[in-house]
């Protein structure tokens, strides 16, 4: 099999509006490949269409080598789904919501303990088995959620913003794991909002508006996306500068980035002329996921030329 997920064309309408436009994409196995993009971009409706959750109103899909449109039930019996609002007992306990999971899946007996314990290791909860779900705070409860995803040994996760409302730390943790369930072959597909986490996917899409805008690795899309020189802007005023910076002929774009300006112009030899116009001080820079993405949904603004329907 030489993708895990291979879509052709895959959108999604509700009434009259399109949520999913014309999606293509290729995901190989065992790749963490993360959907980026705004809130309503339409990345929990793919999710949900590649699940089987949500019938596509046109297009198509191979989920796992078969046919999302014809074998629905056997994808969704190969694959883990854990959604923004993820589905723990909370008037049940760890060991509980580990249990009733299991047996959802069907898992045998014979293999069930051992399954069992290895997801309460997993999320690091030894020796808390038996306290309610609701008393735990939101990085274990997450790690419990995924557990319950992937009681199952899913092919492919789908894991819908598993790490929004947790601290930075169990964020890590929560990523960690999904390296490790990769490098043993598990395909996972990842929502986040956070450039560290889309830094450390294989392969990232950025979805705006329905749009697939780019798809590539983190790399490449720092390497290609931006065309022209980035420089990092010290300046006084900058937030009072911007307009008039962006009017200059020679920019390209003009982000403010923390207490600096982050500004692409056409190419290098127009720095000294920034440089004199704004009395700033100006350095190359390498681009951050963040100014690729920033850059990516200026273009669409500006653009705006995808077709409604
Ligand atoms: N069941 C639905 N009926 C109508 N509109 C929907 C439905 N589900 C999602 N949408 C709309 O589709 C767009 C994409 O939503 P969603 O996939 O949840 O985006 P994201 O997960 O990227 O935030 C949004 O504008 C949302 O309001
Ligand atoms: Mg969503």
């Amino acid at each position: 099999m030489e993708y895990a997920i291979s879509t052709q064309n895959l959108t999604k309408r509700f009434g009259n509006f399109t949520a999913v436009r014309n999606i293509n994409i290729q995901v190989k196995p065992g790749e963490i490949y993360g959907f980026l993009g705004p809130n309503g971009a339409g990345k929990t409706t793919l999710i949900k269409m590649l699940c089987g959750l949500l019938e596509p109103t046109s297009g198509n899909a191979q989920v796992l080598g078969m046919d999302l449109s014809q074998e629905t039930e056997a994808i969704k019996n190969r694959i883990g789904y854990m959604s923004q609002k993820y589905s723990l007992y909370e008037d049940l306990t760890v060991m509980e919501n580990l249990e009733f999971y299991s047996g959802v899946y069907g898992i045998p007996l014979k293999t069930k303990k051992e399954k069992l314990r290895q997801m309460v290791k997993m999320a690091d909860l030894c020796g808390r088995e038996n306290d309610l779900t609701y008393g735990l705070s939101s990085g274990f409860r997450q790690r419990l959620a995924l557990g319950c995803a992937i009681i199952s040994n899913p092919s492919i996760i789908f894991l819908d913003e598993p790490t929004s409302g947790v601290s930075p730390t169990s964020r890590r943790m929560f990523f960690e794991i999904i390296h490790s369930l990769a490098e043993e072959g598990i395909t996972v597909i990842v929502t986040t909002h956070f450039m560290d986490e889309a830094e450390r996917c294989n392969k990232i899409m950025f979805i705006s508006g329905g749009n697939l805008i780019a798809a590539d690795t983190p790399a490449n899309l720092k390497n290609n996306v931006l065309e022209g020189t980035l420089v990092q802007l010290s300046l006084d005023h900058a937030m009072e500068q911007i307009s008039r910076i962006e009017q200059l002929p020679y920019i390209k774009e003009c982000n403010i980035h923390g207490a600096f300006l982050h500004v692409i112009l056409k190419n290098e030899s127009y720095i000294d002329k920034l440089e004199k116009i704004t009395r700033g001080h100006a350095k190359i820079i390498t681009p951050s996921l963040e100014d690729v993405f920033l850059a990516l949904s200026k273009q669409k603004k500006a653009g705006d030329s995808f077709e409604q329907n």
